[in-house]
C-alpha cells in the first residue's frame, strides 16, 4: 500500500482528498497545525471511510519538527495543502504568509531531496492568472504580477518547485484550484470558514440559515451578461479527485515532464446572480441579497479550459453545480 502525505490535511481541500485517497487504496498520513482546522475532522473522515488516518500535530514551518517527522516516516508522495489562504489577511500580515507558506514549502522539498522522496503535488490556484486576457484560461496563459502576498505565495511556491525539480530530478505537478465549493455528500466533513466568510458559497449558505441578515453581491456593472462577475465553482470532492489522478499520473511515471501545471475547474462560468439563482433552486431557500458596490481587487471572469488536465490526467467533473450548491447547504444546516 503506497503511503502518502496530507499536509493541511484537515483541512477544506485536504480532508476531501485524504477521504478519496483511502477510497483509491492509499494509506494516508495527516500533518496538520491545528491552526485553522479542528481535530475532530480526523474523526469525521473515519466516518466516512471506516479508517482514521495516522495523524501528526506538526507546524511545517518550524524545521526540526520537518525533519524529525522524516527521519521516522518514509513515504511514496506528497500532497501540499498546508498554507493560510485569506487574501485580505495576507495583505495586513506578507511576513507571516512568506513564512508560512513559503518556509514549509521549503522545508518540505529539502527533505524530498535529502532522502530521494519523490512525487509532490502543490496546491495552487487560478489567481496566478490574474484577470486573463483570454477565456477560458489555458495554462499557457501568461502569469500576472500577484493582486496579494497570499497569491504570490502561490506564484513563488510553484517557480520554487520547478527550480527543484529542475536541479534535483524531483517530479511534481502543481494544479491550479479555480473556486472550490460544497461538501462532502455525508455531510461529515465540509467548509469552516473563521468568523464571517469571505467567500461567496459560506456567506449564501450563512445567510439562508439566518446567521448572516444579507448577501451583498459585489457588483452589477462588470462586463458580463448580467453584470455581475463570473466565476468557475468546482465540487470539492471533484476537486479531490484530481489530486488523486495526478498522483496516479506521478507514481506510474506518465509524466511528460518532471514538472506539470493543471488547472482544475469546471471549464463553465456562472456568476454571482446566477449562483444565487441556483442556490434558491437546488435548496428551495430563498436568499435575502443585495446589490452593492465592486469589491476591491476583484477580476470581471476567470472560468477553466480544462482540456489538458481532461486529457493528461484523465480525470473530469462528475458532479453539477447543483450538487455542489446542495451539499454545501447540508453541511450548513448539520452544523451547530
Ligand atoms: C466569488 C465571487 C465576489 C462574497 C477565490 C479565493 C482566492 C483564490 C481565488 C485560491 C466574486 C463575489 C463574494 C460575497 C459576493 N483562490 N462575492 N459576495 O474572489 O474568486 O477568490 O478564488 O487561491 O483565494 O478566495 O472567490 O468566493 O471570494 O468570490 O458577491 O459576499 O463572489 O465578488 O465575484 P474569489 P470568492
Amino acid at each position: 500500500m503506497k503511503k502518502i502525505l496530507v499536509t493541511g490535511g484537515l483541512g477544506f481541500i485536504g480532508s476531501h482528498t485524504a477521504v478519496e485517497l483511502q477510497n483509491a487504496g492509499f494509506e494516508v498520513v495527516i500533518i496538520d497545525d491545528l491552526s485553522n482546522a479542528k481535530l475532530e475532522v480526523l474523526n469525521n473522515i473515519s466516518k466516512i471511510t471506516g479508517k482514521t488516518p495516522e495523524f501528526h500535530q506538526i507546524d511545517l514551518k518550524k524545521k526540526d519538527q520537518v525533519v524529525a517527522f522524516f527521519e521516522n516516516n518514509t513515504i511514496d508522495g506528497i500532497i501540499h495543502f498546508a498554507a493560510f489562504k485569506a487574501v485580505g489577511e495576507s495583505v495586513q500580515k506578507p511576513l507571516e504568509y512568506y513564512e508560512n507558506n513559503i518556509g514549509s514549502l521549503v522545508y518540505l522539498l529539502q527533505e524530498m531531496r535529502d532522502r530521494k522522496l519523490d512525487n509532490f503535488i502543490f496546491s495552487s490556484s487560478c489567481t496566478v492568472y490574474g484577470q486573463a486576457d483570454e477565456l477560458p484560461i489555458t495554462e499557457n496563459a501568461p502569469i500576472k504580477p500577484a493582486e496579494s502576498p497570499y497569491g504570490n505565495t502561490k506564484q513563488v511556491g510553484e517557480e520554487i518547485i520547478q527550480d527543484t525539480c529542475k536541479a534535483n530530478g524531483l517530479n511534481a505537478i502543481a494544479l491550479r484550484y479555480f473556486n472550490p465549493i460544497g461538501a462532502h455528500e455525508t455531510a461529515n466533513i465540509g467548509e469552516l470558514p473563521l468568523g464571517v466568510p469571505q467567500n461567496l458559497i459560506p456567506y449564501v449558505t450563512q445567510t439562508a440559515a439566518g446567521i448572516r441578515e444579507q448577501l451583498s453581491v459585489f457588483g452589477d456593472d462588470y462586463n458580463t451578461p448580467d453584470g455581475t462577475a463570473i466565476r468557475d465553482y468546482i465540487h470539492v470532492v471533484d476537486l479531490a479527485k484530481a489530486h488523486i489522478a495526478a498522483l496516479n499520473r506521478l507514481l506510474s511515471k506518465k509524466n511528460d515532464t518532471n514538472f506539470e501545471v493543471f488547472n482544475v475547474g469546471t471549464g463553465k462560468g456562472s456568476s454571482v446572480l446566477e449562483i444565487v439563482k441556483a442556490f434558491e433552486k437546488a435548496t428551495n431557500q430563498n436568499l435575502n441579497y443585495k446589490i452593492v458596490e465592486r469589491r476591491a481587487g476583484d477580476i470581471t471572469a476567470a472560468y477553466a479550459d480544462t482540456t489538458i488536465a481532461n486529457e493528461k490526467l484523465n480525470w473530469k467533473t462528475e458532479k453539477t453545480l447543483e450538487e455542489a450548491l446542495l451539499s454545501a447547504w447540508k453541511w450548513q444546516t448539520n452544523q451547530v
